[in-house]
């Protein structure tokens, strides 16, 4: 018998397709719900897809479940899976009704409010920022001096680092308060220093079937404030280091502490100049950025159907090796306007040789993107190297030499 697998919003973000596509290629019946025409979902997802059922009111979960109730199809439900921030905590909401496995409402909350996933971190003794809820101003003004300066502002259930402020005196917090919406539930953390880190897992029932860390290049804050930056992550090879092996521990530690039922899940972490670890947050999903992308070249094989392996059958059944540090460096054209010229992208070519994989900037004359609202910016570089040594040199040329003018 097929496992039949129901996908919430199956065509997005960018790399939602190929998880479908995943489940699709390792034997499930793959049908999918959304509030998007059928018409606008990618050619991935439709080919990977039995059956389509498109909704209006995605989000509110009652009718959802009434809508699914009444769609008519012989089949029963064996799981329900979100590859998306914004339907992780619905899609426990379908988990209960249809009473099935995976993520149920407690936990599903726990990864979607960060003061709650903080609390049940703290009392498994997971190392946290100092942290603070508040709800409103006052409370925010009360919870800056509970946890010292510099802070982080942020909204309780935020993603992609927007609305999150570092701030570093009791003046930038009153001078940041007007803009920020006084009625408004948020987290006042510690800011921590140092580098950050992702640790994204494939697991099942606590146990780790496949993991992978990013380095963020700077932190995910920085590259998200300055536009000048060209970002930088790079999946890494050896992950059989000392800090790297700490880093496993925590992201097991957190899993189990949560108790995940099994999944991809996104972590992040620091490493502060004291050498110690600090959780930053996990989601119930996976990474974005094209990691899944990165993750495939690092170790030449197809992290999606990977994870269609864990939750169809809780193992992994392809043989993993890590071939290569991956790095992404995203770019960001110089000016406004449209794109009018690129610098140095002929001696990229030669420098990188075979370490290039993939480079998609937008073509001359395109106009640029809202760097605040896409992580892709005005395209992007992907290359690899075994050495990590040398693909962090050639991460570096090409975030400093590769230029995009704008006019
Ligand atoms: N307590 C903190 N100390 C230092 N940096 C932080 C802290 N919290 C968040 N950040 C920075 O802000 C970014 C976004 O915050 P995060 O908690 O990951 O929210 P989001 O859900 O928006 O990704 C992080 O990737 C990190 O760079
Ligand atoms: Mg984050």
């Amino acid at each position: 018998m097929r496992p039949v697998v129901l996908v919430l919003q199956p065509g997005f973000p960018a790399e939602v397709p190929y998880y479908v596509r995943g489940l699709a290629r390792r034997g499930a019946l793959v049908l999918g719900v959304g509030d998007m025409p059928e018409g606008a979902l990618s050619p991935v997802t439709r080919e990977a897809l039995s059956a389509y059922l498109r909704v209006d009111r995605l989000f509110d979960a009652p009718s959802l479940i009434d809508a699914l109730r009444r769609w008519d199809l012989p089949l029963k439900l064996d799981r329900v899976e979100a590859l998306w921030e914004m339907t992780v905590d619905l899609s426990a909401e379908v988990r209960e009704a249809f009473r099935l496995p995976g993520l149920h409402n407690t936990q599903a909350g726990w990864f979607r409010d960060k003061d709650a996933m903080r609390q049940v971190l703290e009392r498994a003794g997971i190392r946290n920022p100092r942290f603070a809820r508040a709800r409103g101003i006052d409370e925010l003004r009360a919870a800056a001096r509970h946890v010292r300066f510099p802070l982080i502002v942020k909204p309780l259930a935020g993603a992609g680092s927007a609305n999150t402020h570092r701030v570093d005196s009791p003046a930038a917090l009153e001078a940041l308060i007007p803009s920020l919406g006084g009625h408004t539930t948020f987290i006042v953390e510690e800011f921590v220093r140092g580098d950050e880190y992702t640790f994204d897992a494939l697991s099942h029932q606590g146990e780790i079937l496949f993991h992978s860390i990013l380095r963020y290049r700077p932190t995910m804050l920085e590259s998200r404030s300055q536009e000048w930056i060209s970002p930088q992550n790079m999946v890494l090879r050896d992950l059989d280091t000392p800090l790297y092996r700490r880093a496993y521990a925590l992201g097991r530690d957190v899993l189990r502490a949560l108790r995940y039922p099994g999944g991809i899940t996104h972590m992040e972490w620091f490493h502060t100049p004291e050498d110690e670890l600090v959780f930053g947050e996990i989601a119930a999903r996976p990474p974005g950025g094209m990691t899944g992308e990165l993750m495939n070249r690092a170790c030449d094989f197809d992290v999606y159907e990977a994870w269609a392996d864990t939750v169809l059958r809780g193992r992994i059944d392809q043989r993993i090796e890590r071939r290569y540090n991956v790095g992404m460096v995203f770019k960001r054209a110089q000016g406004q306007g449209r794109i009018a010229h690129v610098e140095g992208y002929e001696t990229m070519r030669r420098m990188l040789g075979d370490a290039l994989v993939r480079t998609d900037l937008l073509p001359i004359g395109a106009p640029r993107r809202d760097w605040k609202n896409t992580l892709l910016s005005d395209g992007y570089v992907i290359l690899r190297h075994p050495d990590l040594r040398v693909a962090t040199e050639m991460s570096s040329w090409v975030a400093e030499n590769l230029r995009l003018y704008a006019r």
